[in-house]
């Protein structure tokens, strides 16, 4: 058959699993498959695909249909424009991430500085801004293991060299000001959905492990202990920024300004939706 042909049939498939994406989840799997890039399938679709390929591809677009995240099945998802590698122990980078990257990198102007952000996963958001900022010192925390060595893996191979990885529940393995060095911003993407959302028995969510996605009965709890903690660790003027759900942004503006933060505000995502909230100490 044809690439173009198998692409065809899988996409129907994928349409008829239920995925949300089919044509462009069937075109990643395709190029992973083949090892070919999809701009090359477009141009030389018409062209038959080898028995083993064929195969392997089959294989994925089997996983796909039962659910399992492309991203997962390919080991890697690209975020601000970085490979990063992923893995089932921690979440998926999101583009609806780069929100809060963006929101910062429009207010933090200082040439040097400090970056701290909690709970960094596959080193997402941390890698992102110390490829943006190669002056400032960033450093990742992660209470998972597993979650420690993906990031690090990703600084290696994306040769960013202004981080640092380290196992930490949110701020315990670090030592606060005066004996520790202050951070000038904090930023986190913490577990923020409510135990029982109907969301996490839906799509990619199901197979992402639920200590990247759960906090507490309504999702707050992260969210509130990180306001209250952070504090400490910030320096004067420093800035907290985090992601949260689509209708946490009252709650979290209210807990920021409960708790002294100044210019408190939220910025909405690509879609419209209040996705980010952050503000700054005296
Ligand atoms: C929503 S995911 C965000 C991952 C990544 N920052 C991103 O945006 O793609 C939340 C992350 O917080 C980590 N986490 C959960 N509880 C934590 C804790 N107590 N201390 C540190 N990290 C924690 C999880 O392991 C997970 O990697």
């Amino acid at each position: 058959m044809t690439f173009d042909a198998l692409l065809n049939s899988a996409a129907q498939r994928l349409q008829r699993a239920g995925s949300p994406s089919p044509r462009i989840d069937a075109e990643v799997l395709m190029a992973f498959a083949t090892g070919r890039s999809r701009t090359w399938l477009y141009t030389w679709g018409d062209g038959e695909c080898p028995t083993w390929e064929h195969a392997r591809f089959d294989a994925l677009v089997a996983a796909r249909a039962l659910g399992q995240p492309v991203a997962y099945l390919t080991g890697e998802r690209e975020f601000w424009g970085l490979p990063l590698a992923t893995s089932p122990s921690t979440l998926i980078p999101r583009p609806d991430t780069e929100t809060l990257v963006d929101a910062v990198l429009a207010r933090a102007k200082m040439s040097g500085g400090r970056l701290l952000d909690l709970g960094t996963g596959t080193g997402a958001i941390a890698l992102a801004f110390a490829s943006e900022r190669p002056a400032w010192q960033v450093v990742g925390v992660d209470v998972r293991p597993e979650a420690v060595a993906l990031a690090t893996h990703n600084a290696q191979s994306l040769r960013i060299t202004n981080t640092t990885f380290l196992v930490s529940d949110w701020f315990a393995a670090l030592t606060a000001p005066p004996e520790g060095a202050a951070f000038d911003i904090i930023v986190s993407n913490p577990p923020y959905i409510a135990a029982d959302d109907p969301h996490l028995a839906e799509g990619d969510v199901r197979f992402e492990p639920r200590s990247a996605l759960v906090a507490g009965a309504d999702g707050m709890a992260d969210l509130l202990h990180l306001i209250t903690a952070a504090q400490r660790f910030l320096s004067s003027g420093g800035w907290l920024a985090l992601e949260h759900g689509y209708q946490q942004a009252p709650l979290v503006r209210q807990a920021l300004i409960h708790a002294g933060y100044q210019n408190v505000e939220s910025v909405q995502d690509i879609g419209g939706h209040e996705r980010v909230t952050l503000g700054h100490l005296d």
